[in-house]
């Protein structure tokens, strides 16, 4: 399926009161939220979520932080939905993000960065699944 993505409003723009503005600018881009529920991960739950990130220096920190606050999960729908979200949500760094772009306008550091996007088919499945049940998937 190439249709979805999963998308995580990060605890940073949670805390900073940017959830509605976030799910603004992912409907007018022409995205349907087909799941969506507001959660707080637990440590454990975030480490779970980016094991492929594990070795990286950065783990430690981005498991406290993605631990340290609610989030909202959900699962979007749009033709080329994995590439077409990348580019709404714009670079990791959001000092490199592009104008017009989520990070850009909501995100404060590489760590800090306001949304998570899936960066393949097969994580979006793996990612939407991790918060989703199939009766929960619309
Ligand atoms: P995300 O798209 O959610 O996927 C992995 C996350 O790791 C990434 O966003 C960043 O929030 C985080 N990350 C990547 N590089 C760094 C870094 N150099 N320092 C801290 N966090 C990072």
């Amino acid at each position: 399926m190439n249709n979805r993505t999963f998308t995580m409003i990060k605890p940073d723009a949670t805390r900073n009161g940017h959830t509605g503005g976030i799910l603004e600018m992912i409907n007018k881009a022409g995205f349907r939220i087909v799941a969506m529920k507001m959660t707080h991960l637990s440590a454990q739950k975030a480490g779970e979520f980016y094991a492929v990130h594990k070795e990286r220096p950065f783990y430690g920190e981005l498991v406290q932080f993605m631990s340290s606050g609610p989030i909202t999960a959900a699962i979007l729908e749009k033709d080329n939905a994995v590439e077409d979200f990348r580019k709404l949500i714009g670079a990791t760094n959001p000092a490199e993000a592009a104008e017009g772009t989520i990070r850009k306008k909501y995100a404060t550091s590489i760590g800090e960065n306001a949304v998570h996007g899936s960066d393949s088919n097969d994580n979006a499945l793996i990612e939407g699944d991790f918060f989703f049940s199939k009766l929960e998937q619309f």
